[in-house]
């Protein structure tokens, strides 16, 4: 029997000596328990995302049993819970529209079941989001352990990084400057290992952000999937939330509105995912905290690039391991952040890394001497923009930072691939693809083709960048000068559906600018005779539907409406 502070939740129903007590602690006998484990102590949930469908989380069956081990050991009651799994590169249409799903199942799984503290097992990218933002909606005391980073890849004796070297590898074949042979080699030799992509990309961005926010240990980041290390920080994972349930500290009493703060500067550091804005956005909405858009500029405007990971720079997530990790990248940006936001393992953020080194300044550059000075989110605003847009400009290319030029138009996914290759495309080097009917409505659930393909003539003729703009994501392992997340998206009526092949568009990043340059009563016309699409029959139920309906703009984070805030983790009623 262990010291608890105030009642434990758990008590309610594994407490009493009545029917009620009889049938909740019975049933759970069946899988060998004794009794002395319903002695009132803490019972800690472990939402686990393993799924063989996900295979960035393929590692995480072993990972919850160290995590059970630290929970016995600190004399709690450990259960392992499923959630939901989304596998990035095999659900269709997108992974994004159910980050909102899995969230929900999370949401009620915590708070129906008599558990103290919970453990969020995930990576593969919107898995972590979708655990958090649904925990954040009960606000019991939680941890997060992720699945970790793959081992680099490795083709013809050199690395190569999930995701951005697809992109750069399919662009050679098609410009003819790679075999098919060493295309499918590349394959085998990319992925590897279990873990989650190895640059930086969605998954590496929100493993970070986890950690920088207190939510996840130190190193949970980068120690690779098959690290040893992986497996102790999971361990001692499991003690500390057991003395988290004992002191219920609440998810809530970490994620403050300064953590978030810290989170957005350290994912301009890092070279981080335009994703986390929309999951840092949502996580945000569920607290009451208020955060914008704008936020997300004004905040990373000061704070340079100052890890050399892929998609913006030349290294991979085991380097940066090696090279000391997430706590030699906060030691470095020690003057920007707020040193005094709590963690779950008790310190203040900054003591924790206070003691942090580098050991490859190559990987983790000094504040004085960064890879790039600019970096972080630029948050553009403009007619074409209304409610916002973002480009990640560290992984942009500096000539078109300012750029003038008439726009290519596809009013779909479809269309797009139907007319890239097309010898007779009028297009040129100095035109702005712009892609419609990607948003979180239109698709729906904005899918990461932000980074359009270039036409196949303009490749061979050595084009390796063009300005692009859509309602569309970006995958964090991407690179482009692209304009992503355009809100209103086209589907929802914004001026973005209004562009015609064409047409003049001005784009000014330093002036953070994005502007279609047709008169206000063209424009007008335009939208007179503009009509939604209606969604294909295929989305017209079931999950889709509600998700359609409900939807929030890429400006919100893309939640559902109604599931903003919290209902805490109460629940009065039973079941018999
Ligand atoms: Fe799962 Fe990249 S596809 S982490």
């Amino acid at each position: 029997m262990t010291t608890i502070k105030k009642p434990l939740r758990s008590a309610k129903s594994y407490g009493p000596k009545d029917k009620d007590g009889f049938i909740h602690r019975s049933w759970m006998k069946s899988q060998g328990f004794p009794a002395d484990v319903f002695d009132g102590r803490p019972v800690i949930g472990i939402c686990n995302t393993w799924s063989e469908l996900t295979p960035c989380n393929a590692g995480l069956r072993d990972i919850a049993e160290h995590v059970k081990r630290g929970v016995w050991e600190a004399g709690g009651l450990p259960l392992e819970f499923p959630a939901m799994s989304l596998g990035e590169t095999q659900m269709r249409p997108t992974a994004m529209l159910f980050r909102n799903l899995l969230a929900m199942e999370v949401e009620e799984s915590i708070r129906g079941n008599p558990i103290d503290a919970v453990v969020l097992l995930g990576g593969c990218d919107k898995t972590t989001p979708g655990q958090v933002m649904g925990a954040a909606s009960v606000d019991l005391p939680t941890m997060v352990v992720s699945s970790g980073p793959m081992l680099n890849g490795k083709f013809r004796g050199r690395d190569i990084g999930s995701g951005t070297d697809v992109w750069k590898f399919s662009e050679a074949v098609r410009a003819h400057k790679m075999s098919l042979d060493d295309f499918m080699a590349a394959e085998s030799g990319m992925s590897r290992t279990p873990g989650t992509c190895m640059t930086m990309g969605s998954a590496s961005t929100m493993a970070c952000l986890m950690e920088v926010m207190g939510l996840a240990l130190p190193f949970n980041a980068t120690a690779p999937a098959v690290d040893a290390r992986r497996r102790r920080i999971a361990q001692e994972t499991g003690r500390l939330i057991v003395s988290m349930a004992r002191d219920d500290i609440r998810l809530s009493t970490i994620l403050t509105r300064q953590a978030f703060e810290n989170a957005i500067r350290v994912l301009a550091a890092i070279g981080g995912s335009t994703n986390a804005v929309l999951h840092l956005l949502a996580i945000a909405g569920r607290l009451n905290i208020p955060l914008e858009l704008a936020d997300f500029d004004r905040l990373s405007v000061d704070v340079p690039l100052l890890v050399d990971l892929q998609p913006s720079g030349r290294f991979l997530m085991e380097d940066l391991h090696y090279a000391g990790g997430l706590p030699a990248v906060l030691k470095e940006l020690t003057p920007l952040l707020h040193l005094d936001c709590k963690t779950v393992w008790g310190q203040s953020i900054g003591d924790s890394f206070a003691g942090a080194e580098c050991y490859n300044h190559e990987v983790v550059r000094p504040l004085a001497e960064p890879v790039n000075p600019v970096s972080g989110i630029w948050v553009l605003s403009g007619n074409l923009c209304p409610n916002g847009a973002v480009m990640k400009p560290s992984a942009a290319s500096n000539a078109l930072f300012k750029h003038r030029g008439r726009a290519v138009v596809f009013e779909s996914i479809e269309d797009l691939r139907a007319r890239i290759d097309d010898p007779q495309l009028d297009v040129d080097e100095n035109s702005v693809l712009v892609l419609k009917g990607c948003g979180p409505q239109g698709y729906p659930g904005m899918p990461e083709v932000g980074n359009m393909p270039l036409p196949r003539k303009l490749l061979e003729r050595g084009v390796r960048d063009m300005l692009r703009i859509s309602d569309a994501r970006m995958s964090g392992t991407a690179f482009g000068t692209v304009v992503l997340h355009v809100a209103p998206e086209a589907n929802a009526g914004g001026p973005l559906a209004l562009v015609r092949d064409g047409d003049e568009i001005l784009f000014d990043g330093p002036e953070r600018r994005l502007e279609l340059l047709v008169s206000p009563e063209e424009l007008a016309l335009r939208a007179s005779t503009w009509r939604k699409t209606k969604p294909p029959p295929a989305y017209s139920r079931g999950y889709y539907r509600l998700y359609v309906e409900h939807v929030m703009q890429a400006d919100r984070g893309c939640d559902l409406d109604f599931l903003t805030g919290s209902s805490g983790s109460t629940v009065d009623r039973e079941s018999h």
